[in-house]
């Protein structure tokens, strides 16, 4: 068993929120893995709900297809959100549970969709009212003594839920995957930089493109956005807006990990391109000013 004290992931993760719009062959799926493979993206993000319960096994199908791909992969998942879904007819309403028999029923699940018998990391999905650090830190043990998880972290928490079940947990969390880009500056204001920074936690950026909405700007404050990430792009030569937004994320300090939600292999290869290009600190603060829409006092 390897207990890991730091995120072990691709300084990009590919998403698969999104996988079961992609349509994609298991064959095709294989060969887009190998295609982020190929360009260094090794690690991929899932949840127990994506695409109501489909897409872990999706992948899963992948892993069959070849076996051996899976220990060059570092697989992350999350568990705790209870969907109402044919799946379970017996659910009325959306809840969230953390108590330890649901954490390892999903991530058992989890392991069985996916085709692996390990999980590299395993995030709480949300914050809950009703959450329970003991139950959490109960299983959590479990899962790292049985080798069924290497490392834990949580996704959407404030640095008071994170600090509170960390407190409880004996090992390290290794993560809090937040939604971070220019359309999305909540975790600067609301400590969770500070914090993650601090402790030395890597942030994961869930929709680091704003879901695609950077493309289209349709408001005032998009078309600000816009017009600066079009100014960079053009100063420092780069091939796509996008490719700016990526590099606004890979600059931070705190060492951000964007997880590109694209099912198209140039997409993919355009945050990977990103590394290559570093702003300035003072063009990622022109990119921050425009997306705040005031000066810095
Ligand atoms: N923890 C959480 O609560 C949480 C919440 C949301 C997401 N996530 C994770 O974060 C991942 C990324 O989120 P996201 O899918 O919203 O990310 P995103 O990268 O912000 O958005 C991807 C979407 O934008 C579209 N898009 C349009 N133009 C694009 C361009 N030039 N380049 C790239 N994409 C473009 C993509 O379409 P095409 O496929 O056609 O390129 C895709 O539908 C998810 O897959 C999931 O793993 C986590």
């Amino acid at each position: 068993m390897e207990k890991q004290n730091r995120l072990n992931t691709s300084r990009i993760v590919h998403g698969h929120w999104r996988l079961n719009e992609w349509n994609l062959s298991p064959q095709q799926l294989l060969s887009l893995t190998q295609q982020c493979v190929d360009v260094g993206v090794t690690s991929f993000d899932h949840a127990d709900i994506y695409g109501n319960y489909s897409c872990e096994s999706l992948f899963g199908n992948v892993l069959n297809l070849q076996k051996e791909l899976r220990h060059q992969l570092q697989i992350i998942s999350k568990c705790g959100i209870k969907l109402v879904s044919d799946h379970y007819p017996e659910r009325t309403i959306k809840s969230y549970d953390y108590s330890y028999q649901h954490i390892i029923y999903s991530a058992e699940n989890s392991l069985r969709h996916l085709r692996t018998d390990y999980l590299d990391v395993l995030l709480l999905h949300r914050p809950s009212p009703f959450l329970n650090p003991n139950e959490v830190a109960k299983a959590f043990s479990h899962l790292l003594e049985s080798g069924k998880v290497r490392a834990f972290g949580v996704s959407n928490f404030s640095p008071q839920s994170f600090e509170m079940l960390q407190k409880h947990c004996p090992m390290r969390l290794v993560t809090n995957q937040i939604e971070i880009s220019p359309w999305c500056l909540e975790h600067f204001d609301n400590g969770n930089m500070d914090f993650l920074s601090g402790e030395k936690i890597q942030p994961m950026a869930w929709s680091p493109l704003a879901g695609g909405r950077f493309s289209q700007p349709n408001s005032a404050s998009d078309q600000r956005i816009y017009n600066v990430l079009r100014e960079i792009m053009v100063e420092i030569g780069a091939t796509s807006i996008e490719s700016v937004v990526y590099s606004w994320i890979l600059a931070h300090p705190a060492e951000i990990v964007p997880i590109v939600g694209s099912g198209k292999i140039e997409r993919i290869r355009t945050a990977v391109e990103a590394l290559q290009q570093p702003l300035t600190p003072e063009q990622w603060f022109r990119i921050f000013i425009a997306a705040k829409g005031t000066d810095l006092l």
